[in-house]
């Protein structure tokens, strides 16, 4: 059995802690394997006095003072890295590798931001083009103010730096909190932030029971922006509290995997199982129904059936593809969603089967509009199989989700895949490859249930800064000289 390892919150440059603790349960085990601090509101609400106070100072830090000081707490993360990938395997059963890909996937996403911000210069205008002489107006990008930024569990690492870095690095302060199911690593990395000497009140990180400080998070005046990941219930709710704030909310998906009577059906079968099922299908940009055309539909279902039998399928330690789920509310609600799909005359090709929180991979054949499983997202390893005749209903299924996050297409008709990718509602469409977020430059945005607002590097930065115009005006009059 793991010991209990209890890591402190960060506020205002302090290892903070006040003897009360919410339980971190282990998605393999279900038993507790640590604990982090069941912050209350005047905690909360002090946290944000400091970081809109501490804001001022660093928003005026030189930008290469700011990227020194954040570089320290990068190369924390490099020499902990192995550590920082055992608590993502033990706090949120990801398997070793991709445990390791995250970090360092993180460490690059970082060092890209520090070069990005470097290049954020100011905009200049003049007057001229308006009509309007001896005009010239200067717009440099200055920090919004307080980012209080909430990571999901499943990239608690990544998640959680991709909102806090370019916050920081811009000049912002930041209140972090990690998903419950993440706090662990959260914590470690805020710990790690102290080390290096972010200065007191710029980075701080909280934790409670969501039940708890949910609202009060959300709700406080100081914050100028939200960056949220996580359910679509969750961010709409944010988006209903939050007062005159600010959002960047990435949220749910459904995303499709289309699969034309031309594509390269290896191919296509290889990138659906990679996509639908990597992290045991707990990312956002999953592919999450595969819509076929019939007449391949049976060749496509070989390949599926032989390449999902071969997923190793375990416990994270040994480094398996699908891993427990992260929690028992995850499996009971699979559960109902294949009930209804079976009950409903959807054909299961393989998996249905379960050990504690460890859901074996499942493909779902014959499903069709009226199954819950069309339109819901598992966020689990579940895949259904929906057939169309011709391509207008394709594109009419894809686009009736509520969700509307990534599409991919598969053909080798290049007429066909930019037909379809400009009639899909989605942020991103991908040919013949499956649904990503990376690599981490490209802008990622979801419309519809999906999201808010843009990610990616460039449009993070843009998030957290605002425009500030200083205008000149001056006379060609020769007394004025
Ligand atoms: O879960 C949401 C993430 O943004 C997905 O990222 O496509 O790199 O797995 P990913």
């Amino acid at each position: 059995m793991n010991k209990v390892r209890q890591i402190n919150a960060l506020i205002n440059g302090e290892n903070y802690q006040n003897g009360k603790w919410v339980d971190i349960i282990s998605p393999t085990t279900n038993e507790v394997i640590g604990q982090v601090p069941a912050l209350t509101k005047k905690e909360i609400d002090d946290c944000y006095q400091v970081a809109a106070k501490a804001q001022k100072s660093w928003a005026t830090t030189p930008l290469l003072e700011r990227i020194a000081v954040l570089n320290k707490w990068k190369e924390l993360m490099v020499e902990y890295q192995e550590e920082i990938a055992n608590l993502i395997v033990l706090e949120i059963a990801k398997g070793k590798t991709a445990a390791v890909t995250e970090v360092t996937r993180t460490i690059d996403y970082i060092e890209y931001t520090f070069e990005e911000m470097k290049r954020m210069h100011p905009r200049t205008y003049t007057g001229d083009s308006w009509g309007i002489a001896n005009k010239m107006g200067i717009f440099q990008y200055v920090p919004k103010g307080v980012v209080l930024a909430i990571s999901p569990f499943n990239y608690p690492v990544n998640l959680s730096i991709a909102k806090i870095i370019p916050a920081l690095v811009a000049g912002n302060s930041v209140v972090f909190k990690p998903a419950s199911q993440g706090s662990l690593v959260g914590l470690f990395l805020a710990q790690l932030a102290n080390v290096a000497k972010i200065p007191a009140g710029v980075f701080n990180a909280v934790s409670g029971k969501g039940s708890e400080i949910g609202d009060i998070l959300v709700e406080n005046p100081l914050i100028n922006v939200i960056s949220f990941t996580g359910s679509t219930a969750v961010g709409t709710g944010i988006a209903q509290k939050s007062l005159r704030t600010d959002l960047i909310l990435e949220m749910g998906g459904k995303d499709p995997a289309i699969v034309l009577a031309d594509a390269d059906l290896e191919l296509t079968a290889t990138k659906i199982i990679k996509g639908a099922f990597s992290y045991s299908g707990q990312r956002c940009t999953a592919i999450k129904r595969v819509l076929v055309d019939q007449k391949v539909k049976q060749a496509l279902v070989k390949l599926l059936v032989e390449k999902v039998n071969k997923l190793k399928v375990g416990n994270p330690e040994d480094d398996c593809d699908v891993t427990p789920v992260i929690n028992e509310k995850t499996v009971k609600y699979i559960k109902g969603l294949i009930n209804d799909a079976s009950k409903k005359g959807a054909k299961i090709l393989t998996g249905n089967k379960f050990e504690k929180n460890l859901i074996y991979p499942t493909l779902v054949d014959n499903v069709n509009q009226s199954m819950a499983l069309a339109w819901e997202e598992p966020f689990g390893p579940v895949l259904p199989i929906i057939s169309f005749t011709n391509v207008d209903e394709a594109i009419k299924i894809a686009n009736a989700s509520q969700y509307a996050l990534q599409a991919a297409i598969f053909t080798t008709n290049i007429n066909s895949a930019m037909t379809i990718a400009h009639a899909l509602d989605t942020g991103t469409v991908n040919i013949n490859d499956q649904t990503q977020r990376g690599p981490d430059l490209f802008p990622f945005m979801g419309v519809k249930d999906s999201g808010l607002g843009v990610q990616g590097i460039h449009d993070a930065l843009i998030s957290f800064l605002r425009p500030k115009g200083i205008v000149f005006n001056w006379s060609d009059k020769k007394e004025n000289k």
